[in-house]
């Protein structure tokens, strides 16, 4: 089996790449660092492409060269994530391109060659601030915009033999927090919550068990929440 999995180099992309080859899935891993790539291949053997998953053009050629059965949409950027008070428009316009139309992009050109084989599994990671309210308003409406399009993908499929899992997170411990912009200051706080969050490989985990499951069972959403975090609201600690 072969599988592309986004946004490689790492957090929960180069967990899912080691547990992938682990189980000896060919993958292909993407992203644009290509120094981590480099030791991403020598660790797993995985194939790389070194990229921006933005550059359609590019990806679209190495999707009909690599004949995926999997496509992992994993890249993702936490931009606004601390609040959308003074998000520039440029920051804004790249976490919409990178969460939402990449992914339905790099989706709607592995589908044909999955539909035509009569299988495939288009595994995207959204998170649970697509699915429930939390204070990220830019976040959270790319996450959802993932939510309702797995949501739709997954109807519109019916009968091909592909399908869609979305996988949404709670707090992982990755360099989400870094990478996002926003008020560093703020950010690091936040990325600093100092409860047990969950590892990359948990999130990998997950990926594997809905990978694997026999081809007329779709894991359709799975959410994943550290023990100590829980979607609500206030409340008063014990
Ligand atoms: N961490 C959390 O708490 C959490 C919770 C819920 C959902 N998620 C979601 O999980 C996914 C993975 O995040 P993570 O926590 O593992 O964060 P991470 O450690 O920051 O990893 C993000 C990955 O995406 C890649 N990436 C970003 N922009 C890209 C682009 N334009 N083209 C190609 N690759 C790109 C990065 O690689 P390069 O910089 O090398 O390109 C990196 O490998 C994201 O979709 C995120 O929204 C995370």
């Amino acid at each position: 089996m072969k599988a592309i999995v986004t946004g490689a180099t790492s957090g929960i992309g180069a967990a899912t790449v080691r547990a992938l080859a682990a189980e000896r899935f060919a993958v292909l891993a993407v992203a644009r660092r290509g120094d981590r790539l480099a030791d991403l291949q020598n660790e797993t053997g995985a194939q790389t492409l070194v990229g921006d998953v933005r550059d359609i053009a590019a990806l679209t050629h190495e999707i009909e060269r690599f004949a995926p059965d999997i496509l992992i949409n994993n890249a993702g950027v936490g931009h606004g994530i601390d609040g959308l008070a003074g998000i520039g428009p440029e920051v804004l316009q790249e976490a919409i391109d990178i969460n939402v139309t990449s992914l339905a992009q790099l989706t709607a050109a592995a589908l044909p060659g999955m539909i035509e084989s009569g299988r495939g599994h288009i595994v995207n990671i959204g998170s649970i601030a697509g699915l429930h309210t939390l204070v990220s308003a830019l976040y959270g409406a790319t996450k959802a915009a993932v939510h309702m399009f797995s949501q739709n993908l997954r109807f519109e499929l019916i009968g091909t033999g592909v399908r869609v899992t979305e996988i949404c997170p709670g707090r992982v411990a990755s360099e989400f927090y870094q990478a996002a912009e926003g008020d560093r200051e703020r950010l690091d706080r936040i990325g600093a919550s100092g409860i047990r969050t969950l590892d990359p490989e948990d999130v990998a985990d997950a990926i594997l068990y809905a990978i694997g499951a026999p081809p007329h069972v779709n894991v359709t959403t799975l959410e994943i929440l550290p023990t100590d975090q829980a979607v609500g609201g206030v409340r008063v600690a014990n």
